[in-house]
């Protein structure tokens, strides 16, 4: 029976104990602590570690029952108990607090941005591994060019390959210590192109990931909407063709209970359809109830006219909505779905249905 809340209060409460358990280690470090402010601060540590030992009895529980938790989350859980544990039984005292800093890993247990970037990475892999080889490459010409240009001018410096490196990695990251500067003018100019070619190199980097979040955010927007379309009857009758059309043309929203999704007299720019939960249009004569399956805001669509009554959610509603021009491309690439719509358009405005 615990294991459901505790896996449901997991992720603040890790983000929470990690930040202060990271912060007690950083404490620890500092010079002059009294022996008493010491052991309030390990006490810290081990509270959070016996939280952390819940956590992890959680997890097992919510796997022996399938209910959450994968195995990267299993892994943490079990390091960020056992990797203290067996720093306290076999490190000296001076630096067994310091293996809690695994509990650096624990935010990333529920976080979907690290799967997010996990993936990004992994299909991006090929292209990263090729800027990363011009990286490679440019720092070892780099390397080699300051050697051959300074070697004479600065012989402790850039007396060999291996020392000229270091030049070239601060160089090229554009960080510039400054501990390393070539005097010769060939060398400043070499400097300058290395210089230029790490900014390029970034930028790579930069614009791969970029491209690399936006198709895998878009991929995972277009299956979540496919599994949301597909709930929808009006749907099941188009071809793959139309389908992938609708799915990149609907947009899913989830409206709480009690709120107005339209107006009535609003100009209506929408509609929607209902893919879990209930909405109530206030009719004049009777309120109606609408559920999954349903669609509602057609009217001023097909019409033009204002919305003719007030719809609101009578439950948490999942919805997508179809804007105005994407009804005018449906309405050409799925006639008989355009002809559904305006035929209960028509029957809602002649009488009140009885749904
Ligand atoms: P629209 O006029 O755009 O905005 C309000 C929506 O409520 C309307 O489209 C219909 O989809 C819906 N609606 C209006 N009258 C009825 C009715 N009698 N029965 C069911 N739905 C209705």
């Amino acid at each position: 029976m615990s294991a459901v809340p505790f896996s449901k209060i997991s992720t603040p409460l890790n983000a929470l104990f990690a930040t202060i358990g990271l912060l007690v280690v950083a404490t620890l470090t500092r010079q002059g602590l009294t022996g008493q402010e010491r052991l309030v601060f390990e006490l810290l540590l081990a509270a959070i570690w016996l939280a952390y030992v819940l956590q992890l009895s959680g997890t097992l529980l919510s796997r022996r029952h399938r209910l959450s938790g994968g195995m990267p989350a299993l892994v943490i859980d079990l390091l960020a108990v056992l990797v203290p544990a067996a720093a306290f039984l076999f490190v000296g005292s001076r630096d067994r607090d310091l293996y809690c800093a695994i509990w650096l890993l624990k935010p990333l247990r529920d976080s979907t941005f690290f799967r997010l970037l996990a993936k990004v990475v992994a299909n991006e892999s090929r292209n990263l591994l090729g800027v990363t080889s011009v990286f490679g490459i440019v720092l070892f010409g780099a390397a080699l060019a300051g050697y051959v240009i300074e070697r004479d001018v600065q012989p402790d410096k850039f007396g060999s390959i291996p020392q000229a490196m270091w030049w070239a990695v601060v160089t090229l990251s554009t960080t510039g210590y400054g501990d390393e500067i070539p005097q010769s003018l060939a060398g400043r100019v070499l400097a300058g192109l290395v210089m230029m070619s790490g900014i390029g190199i970034f930028a790579l980097w930069a614009g791969i990931l970029a491209t690399g979040f936006y198709e895998e955010v878009r991929r995972q927007d277009f299956v979540r909407n496919w599994q949301l379309v597909a709930a929808v009857p009006l749907f099941q009758k188009l071809g793959s063709a139309a389908l992938i059309e609708i799915v990149r043309a609907l947009r899913p929203r989830i409206v709480p209970a009690g709120v107005v999704i339209c107006r009535k007299g609003d100009v209506g720019d929408q509609m929607f359809f209902i893919v879990e939960g209930r909405v109530t249009v206030a009719t004049p004569d009777h309120p109606v109830e609408l559920g999954a399956g349903n669609f509602f805001g057609e009217m001023a669509l097909v019409s033009g006219d204002p919305r003719s009554a007030t719809v609101s959610a009578a439950t948490e509603v999942s919805l997508l909505s179809l804007y105005a021009v994407d009804f005018q491309i449906l309405s050409s690439s799925s006639p008989e779905i355009a002809e559904t719509i305006r035929k209960t358009a028509l029957e809602r405005r002649g009488r009140p249905p009885k749904e």
